[in-house]
């Protein structure tokens, strides 16, 4: 059965509130992960270009919905502007439809820009990144946001996308596209957890009407590769571990990831935790049957600690992009 609670969002169109993340999920395991997840009621689905399963994930939506065992109009696809050389003007639209190519799809339930700063591809295109001699990633600093939004807007008039919104973006950022679009940001992406509430931002996002979708609700241990692959020592928290997490997942009998994920979903944001373990996503999905007492809730608000997990640390120099949001 479908994962029945839905954020309405300003474009008109609802998103449900519980998704299945796909960063750092690789081909082989997304395809079976999916058919796992779509079997046990997953409709929510987010990807992007740059985690390198789109083609993957294409297959399997394909698959589906052609033997009739699901209807496009249920599913709800969520993918992403890339930042490497596709913040740019002319090449959103080639963008989208490149990934809708690869995901089978004629249209895209939500895309998202990546991220507000761009860096540049490596001129012999692996999909590398252009570096620097010191290992520092090349930067196009002449990322232009209004632009790139009213490319976005163009791909709502075109039917290629039906809600369109941002992530990664600062109160600044989205505050300065917000004078200059016709069509509202209807999401804002973030990395949300207990560890990083970021009051102002949510605050911000409910009084212009913006959804919120957590990304690394869970902490996102997995990026503790790309940093070590990066050369850069961090020191990741570990959410599963936090005694009043585990103190509270004692008492309705649920793991740590069930009381995180609940903990966001009762605030209205929407959550998209990445498994391809098929226990994990069942766990991950089962988060409805409990409820927190304000008490509980209260204990969780007050871990917040500004600790982000994803700060691109692993993109060496990316904090000197003059759009780097954090
Ligand atoms: P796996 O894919 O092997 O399940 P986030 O969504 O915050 O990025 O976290 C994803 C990470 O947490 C992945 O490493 C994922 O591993 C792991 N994970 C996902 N769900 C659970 C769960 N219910 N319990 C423990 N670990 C989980």
């Amino acid at each position: 059965m479908a994962v029945q609670q839905y954020l309405h969002l300003s474009s008109g169109h609802k998103m449900p509130i519980l998704g299945l993340g796909t960063w750092m999920a690789k081909e082989e395991e997304t395809i079976v992960a999916l058919n796992e997840a779509l079997a046990m009621g997953y409709r929510h689905i987010d990807t992007a270009p740059v985690y390198l399963n789109e083609q993957a994930i294409g297959g399997v939506l394909k698959e589906w919905i052609s033997s009739g065992k699901i209807k496009r109009s249920e599913l709800f696809i969520t993918t992403k502007l890339p930042t490497p050389g596709g913040n740019n003007h002319e090449l959103v639209e080639l963008s989208l439809r490149k990934s809708l190519q690869d995901l089978q799809l004629d249209y895209i339930d939500l895309y998202l820009i990546h991220a507000p700063f761009t860096v540049v591809l490596a001129d012999d295109n692996g999909g590398d990144l252009k570096r620097n001699a010191d290992g520092s990633v090349v930067i196009d600093g002449s990322t232009d946001h209004i632009g790139i939004w009213k490319e976005m807007e163009g791909l709502v008039a075109k039917g290629l996308a039906k809600s369109i919104g941002i992530s990664n973006f600062n109160i600044k950022q989205i505050e300065r596209l917000r004078k200059h679009c016709k069509i509202q940001p209807a999401v804002l992406q973030i990395e949300y957890h207990v560890y990083l509430q970021q009051p102002d931002l949510i605050e911000y996002c409910r009084s212009a009407n913006i959804a919120i979708t957590a990304y690394s609700p869970l902490g996102s241990k997995g990026v503790a590769n790309l940093y070590k692959m990066a050369g850069v020592k961090r020191d990741l928290p570990d959410l599963f571990d936090i005694p009043a997490v585990k103190e509270i997942a004692k008492k309705y009998n649920k793991s740590a990831a069930q009381i995180l994920l609940r903990w966001i979903v009762d605030k209205g944001i929407s959550v998209i935790p990445k498994s391809t373990n098929s226990k994990r996503m069942h766990e991950n999905k089962d988060i409805f049957d409990f409820k927190l007492n304000q008490q509980e809730i209260e204990q969780l608000n007050k871990l917040d600690a500004n600790i982000r997990v994803v700060d691109f640390g692993y993109l060496k120099g990316i904090n000197k992009h003059p759009e780097f949001p954090f």
